[in-house]
This record gives structure tokens, sequence and C-alpha cells, in this order.
């Protein structure tokens, strides 16, 4: 595969997902894997899981559906939103964004009026849907309701920049190794989780239903390559990453050496990762049961959980094939 399938990506980037509210987006994957795979089960938290059968190891692939996003608290009379975040949002990159709620409503994220930037805190800010009063706004938006950034989706020769690429990218990847995987010795069990950005919920159900030999999370990764970034040596657009280690797990030493090996016979661009904080779905799942060997498949993204995450085209495309040309594979190690 040389050139990212532009319609599909656009589609899930854009397909309203906040963690919690996965329903669209499974939806819309389901129906683009169906006649790829063999099985296809949704559990009762939502995970989508679609096999491959195959006689020999199960292994267990993991991207998250969910991205983070805000969640109505409190409606003043005014008709201004309060909220609270569904995982990790910055007060800093949300403010003057736009955000959209699932019955299509745009709103802007504002703030009180502050002497300092310091004292930028969510509780300071809301949300205007333009309403004028508690009742017009009522109208259209319930306590509880959730919503997420609005920024339509770039796509070009380069790049994708989009505030849903962690980790609708994860999922993009498995897809269409999905839809390019011919053969397999292995028992393929493609999983796309919900909830991981409130602590790897989804894949801790899912690994435990599964119950896989191996796991392998597909998930964005940070970058040390901005002007004057925090020392970290991935770079965007030099290859995909295997990770070495993050906050919730250290990749086991001898998946790592078979996924490093296998790169390396395939002459892939890859980079090896260690990131110093956050964790993916391999976290939960190499502590399900007995323990499940996992490591990481990344993609280095500048700008994660803002508005405009940014990936390399080369990255995803150099993922994609490495995927699918290793699950071809057994794993032997
Ligand atoms: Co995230
Ligand atoms: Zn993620």
């Amino acid at each position: 595969m040389n050139k990212l399938d532009v319609k599909t990506l656009n589609t899930l980037l854009s397909t309203f997902g906040p963690s919690g509210n996965e329903g669209a987006v499974r939806e819309f994957i389901k129906s683009e894997i169906e006649e790829h795979v063999d099985e296809v089960q949704i559990d009762a938290l939502g995970n989508l899981i679609a096999r491959k059968k195959g006689i020999g190891k199960k292994i267990m692939l993991a991207g998250h559906m969910d991205q983070i996003g805000l969640m109505v608290t409190y409606i003043d009379k005014e008709g201004f939103l309060r909220f609270t975040n569904i995982g990790g949002v910055s007060p800093t990159i949300s403010l003057s964004q736009r955000v959209v709620f699932e019955n299509g409503t745009i709103g802007v994220i504002g703030s009180e009026h502050l002497e300092s930037v310091k004292d930028l805190k969510l509780d300071k800010m809301y949300i205007d849907i333009g309403a004028s009063s508690k009742e017009e706004a009522e109208k259209i938006i319930s306590i509880g309701d959730v919503c997420g950034y609005h920024n339509p989706p770039i796509i070009d020769d380069l790049k994708v920049i989009s505030p849903s690429l962690d980790d609708r990218i994860g999922c993009y990847i498995m897809m269409e190794t999905i839809k390019n995987l011919k053969e397999s010795p292995n028992d393929l069990y493609f999983v796309f989780t919900v909830q991981e950005e409130l602590g790897l919920r989804g894949a801790r159900t899912s690994a435990y239903r599964v119950e896989p030999d191996i796991g392998i999370a597909y998930d964005v990764t940070m970058t040390g390559d901005t002007p004057k970034a925090r020392t970290m040596s991935l770079k965007m657009g030099e290859g995909f990453a295997i990770k070495a280690k993050d906050n919730s797990m250290i990749s086991h030493p001898g998946l790592k050496n078979h996924l490093v090996k296998e790169a390396k016979n395939q002459n892939a661009t890859y980079q090896i990762e260690v990131l110093e904080f956050g964790g993916t779905d391999s976290g939960a799942i190499h502590l399900s049961k007995e323990g499940v060997p996992s490591s990481v498949i990344s993609i280095p993204t500048r700008y994660i959980h803002s508005t405009c995450e940014m990936v390399s085209n080369k990255d995803v495309l150099g993922a994609i094939n490495y995927s699918t040309k290793l699950l071809t594979k057994e794993f032997d190690f």
C-alpha cells in the first residue's frame, strides 16, 4: 500500500467518539471490515472484536476507538455550559476551540476573565453554544452530554491533522491490515477498544475474553522533533515505532526482539520508542489473567491531545505494510 485511503480515513476521523460514546465509530469500522474477517463480536462494554481465524497463536491486536472529550456538568441561567474532562484535556489547548456534541451542536470554549494564564483551569471555563438562557440551552443540551474537539481532518500528501488521530490512526492501521492480509498462520483478534483514555478500560475486559497468547497495541506516541521539545529520540516521518517502554508497561523482550527482527527483515523504516509517561491498551493486556507478552506499534505524533494532532503519511503507510507482513508469519520467540 503506498497511498492512504483518504475517504475511509476522513470518515473515521470525523466520526463522533469521545470515551464511552464510541457507537458511531464502532458501526463504521464494523461496516468496513466485516467482509474481510471470519467473525465479529461486540462485548458488554462496546469493544468490537473481529477475528481472522487461524490454527496458531492467539494474537490480540488493539486500537482504541475513543478520543478525549468534555462532559457538561452544569448549565447557568445565561445558557453557558460548565464541563468536566473525559480523559487528558488541557485548559490552555482547549481555550477558544470548537467542540461538537453528538446531536451536531457546535460550541466554543471560553474562559472567565483571569489576571494570569496560570489561573486557567477547566473550572474557570465554559462552553458557549450561542444560547441566551438556560431554557434555550436545555432545548439542545442536557447535563451529562458529551462533546469532543471539532476540527475537520486535513489529509494531504505529507501529513494528516485531526483531533482524533489518538487513536483513530491506530484503528485505521488495523483496518487496512485486515483488508490487506491474505493468509495467516495465527489466530488473529483485532480488537477496537473503548474507554482507553479513561484508563485502558475496554482493553482490560476484551483481553479477559480473548485470552491472547500475545498482545500488540497500535497507538500514537510523542515526538522530540519540534523546536526545543522535551528530549526524546522519536521523529515524525522517520518510521513507525516499536515500544521499549511507557508508564503502563515494559515491552516483553522476546516479543520486542521479534518485532525488531521482522522490521529488519522487511527493510522497514522504524524507530525504538521510550516514552517516559502515558500508557496504551497493552498496559492492560499484559496484566490480564496470568499475563500476556505484549508490545506496541506506535505512530510518532505531534500535538497529542490537541485539536491538531499530526502524523506523517509515511509512518502510517509503513506501519500498515509492516503489520500486514508481520502477521503472515508465526511469532517464534
Ligand atoms: Co490519548
Ligand atoms: Zn491513544
